[in-house]
């Protein structure tokens, strides 16, 4: 199996994740990390130990990380996300704690460790995934990939422009991209298009397995607008269609195929503005007017994803969580 390490901001489609990870057998799950992003950082920690612990995974090692981005204040996600970050369902709270050492630590401790190069799979904001790439940079040598859930070639959704992840610490995500380390970037062109139908879901919903249950709940959340806390709305049941939003990110780990990708310049916009978070993909044949006149920028190449077989995916993680 493939050593993985997520780094979350659990999260209703994190859930999600962490669910596929757990049951994949093509996945060493070897640690989770935790991060403020959907919601505080202790809540992230909170919902993960209780989400491996319904997945029957109480012994993959988790860490509190981050509490805010490097720069930005920390600005929940309660609207998509719920008051608890994980839809009010009611979860009970975990029965362990989380390890006695920081993300960055344990991060570090596990890819130094891990016998097989480990693919880390960021599935929030990346100041951990920052923090770590400046504090011991030596990781990189036993890092295979990074695939991450963030940015957007075409829409945004934290702003017309700027996707949640990158938007909530861009900074941390201008380190991400020149890590010197191969990089996919799962982005929101690919992410929004992976639904589960609503019979598979209601057929998850009465599945006797907890971790089966759990994601069906999920998938049928409904995220209310922004400025509302999101809440259970029995319309739902109508059609409980719903994407798996970060777990795709998993999906392209053990199926690359999958994904259409491909190998583009990528810059996030830091300047303060209407900008701010883009994450700027080169897409054009031939370099520009800007080249011509001010010469060739160095910029990060990153395997962009820009089409997903949706079927396949949808396929995958029903297979691997109804399984
Ligand atoms: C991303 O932001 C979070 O709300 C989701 O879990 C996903 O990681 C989408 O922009
Ligand atoms: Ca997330």
């Amino acid at each position: 199996p493939i050593p993985v390490i997520i780094d979350c901001d659990t999260g209703v489609d994190d859930a999600l994740a962490l669910l596929f990870a757990v049951r994949h057998p093509g996945i060493d799950l070897r640690a989770v990390t935790c991060v403020a992003g959907n919601t505080d950082v202790d809540g992230v920690v909170r919902n993960t130990l209780t989400v491996l612990e319904i997945a029957g995974a109480a012994d993959v090692p988790v860490a509190r990380g981050a509490a805010r981005p490097l720069i930005e204040p920390a600005r929940s996600a309660q609207h998509v996300h719920g008051s608890d970050g994980m839809g009010d369902l009611g979860l009970p709270a975990p029965t362990r704690r989380p390890a006695d050492v920081d993300a960055v630590t344990l991060l570090r401790r596990e890819i130094l460790a891990s016998p097989r190069p480990v693919t880390l799979v960021p599935t929030a904001p990346l100041t951990n995934i920052a923090l770590l790439l400046r504090t011991h940079p030596e990781v990189t040598r036993n890092i295979e990939r990074i695939v991450f859930m963030g940015g957007a070639v075409a829409t945004g959704n934290a702003t017309p422009v700027a996707e949640f992840n990158v938007w909530h610490d861009p900074e941390a995500a201008a380190v991400l991209l020149t890590a010197g380390v191969p990089i996919t970037m799962y982005g929101l062109d690919v992410f929004e298009r992976v639904v589960v139908p609503g019979e598979q879901v209601r057929r998850l919903r009465g599945s006797a397995e907890p971790g089966a249950r759990l994601a069906g709940a999920l998938l049928s959340h409904r995220p209310a607008g922004p400025g509302t806390v999101a809440s259970a709305d029995p319309a739902r049941d109508a059609d409980p269609a719903g994407g798996i939003g970060d777990a795709g990110a998993v999906c392209a780990v053990v199926d690359p195929a999958g994904i259409t990708t491909r190998l583009l310049p990528v810059e996030v916009s830091l300047a303060p503005g209407p900008a701010r978070g883009q994450t700027v993909v080169d897409r054009r044949a031939r370099p520009g007017e800007a080249e011509i006149h001010e010469g060739t920028r160095e910029q990060a190449l990153v395997d962009v994803a820009l089409d997903v077989d949706v079927d396949r995916f949808v396929r995958l993680y029903l297979d691997t969580v109804a399984g």
